[in-house]
């Protein structure tokens, strides 16, 4: 079995497959992460350029339900990885645990993009405001790098005058929302001063969400992905479609799946407790999905939510 490895010029050509209007920075021969080692690696995952200049990991870490002493162990594994983007949410209950991943990790806070949102019940202008300080509080850190408001309901045009405020303040670098829907999304631009940066919604190979994608690129509102595996629904780890394209490039169904979010454009954000899972989903910088193989993917499309309880 063929494993393809990309040089330069092939990595430069497959950052121009990226899709959604993100610039890459730093882009340059990403290196295989090692395999048993517990030492701090260097981050080798590139940055996109956000809509208001800021520079975010195009590959993160998600906790959803990483809670605990295991969201600790996980966001610090995850850290000495490599993993720099961190996506947390005061509904997750585990943003101290995440804190408490950071400082085990060592790392330098300034290396690290955290990002956390805001929950439907501090929704408002007050609340919002009283809601990060206390993410920050339990993050342990005055700054995050991004905060989501987490469902477009009740007063979230309040919320978001919080989050403006917040940002001109400094005390959040980017400020974006999640699971908006594009009337939303316009009606929030058309009512407020700043562009939100990101759009965080349900994105994976059975739920393409080509409409959200087209929109998102024409706004300039970047496009990131949650439950990028699908959570391991519709069985997705043994879907015999990715597993076939996967076994020309010796990949599994994950790193198919995150390399193809890659390829689009697309911030994915894969949880995983285990350490081996977490090094192979860093582990799609060194082949490249073509046409056909991008076309097959798009096929898996069932064109609707794998997780209708949420909707
Ligand atoms: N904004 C929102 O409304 C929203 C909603 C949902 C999620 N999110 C965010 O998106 C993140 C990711 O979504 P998610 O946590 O729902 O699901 P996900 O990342 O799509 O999938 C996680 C599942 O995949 C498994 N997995 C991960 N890597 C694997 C690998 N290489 N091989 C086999 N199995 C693997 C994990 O199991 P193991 O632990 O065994 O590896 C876990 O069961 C969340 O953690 C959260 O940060 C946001």
């Amino acid at each position: 079995m063929s494993k393809k490895k990309l040089n330069r010029r092939d990595f430069l050509k497959t950052g121009s497959i990226l899709t959604t209007g993100a610039v890459l920075m730093g882009a340059g021969t990403s290196r295989l992460f090692g395999i048993g080692s517990s030492t701090l690696q260097k981050s080798s995952i590139e940055n996109i350029v956000l809509n208001n200049g800021v520079k975010m990991p195009i590959l993160g870490f998600g906790t959803n339900t990483l809670k605990g002493s295991v969201g600790e162990r996980c966001v610090a594994d995850a850290i000495s990885l490599g993993y720099r983007l961190i996506d947390t949410a005061k509904i997750y209950g585990n943003e101290d645990a995440v804190g408490l991943g950071i400082k085990k990790s060592g790392i330098d806070r300034k290396e690290l993009f955290v990002s956390s949102k805001v929950w439907v019940s501090d929704h408002g202008y007050e609340n919002t405001k009283k809601a990060f300080a206390t993410s920050l509080s339990k993050l342990q850190t005055d700054y995050l790098d991004m905060y989501l408001i987490h469902r477009p309901r009740e007063d979230y045009k309040g919320s978001w005058k919080a989050l403006e405020e917040l940002y001109q303040e400094g005390k959040i670098k980017a400020i974006g929302v999640s699971n908006f829907e594009p009337d939303q999304l316009d009606d929030l631009m058309a009512s407020s001063k700043i562009k939100p940066v990101i759009n965080q919604i349900e994105t994976h190979a059975f739920y393409i969400q080509n409409k959200a994608f087209d929109y998102l690129k024409k706004s300039g509102i970047q496009m990131q992905a949650w439950s990028p595996l699908a959570e391991g629904r519709n069985q997705i780890f043994s879907n015999e479609t990715l597993a076939a394209i996967g076994k020309k490039y010796n990949k599994n169904n994950a790193q198919v799946s995150l390399r193809w979010h890659y390829q689009r454009g697309i911030v994915a954000i894969p949880r995983s407790s285990q350490k081996e899972h977490m090094k192979e989903n860093l582990n799609i910088f060194d082949f490249q999905l073509d046409d056909s193989d991008m076309k097959t993917i798009a096929k898996l499309d069932l064109n609707k939510t794998q997780f209708p309880e949420w909707s």
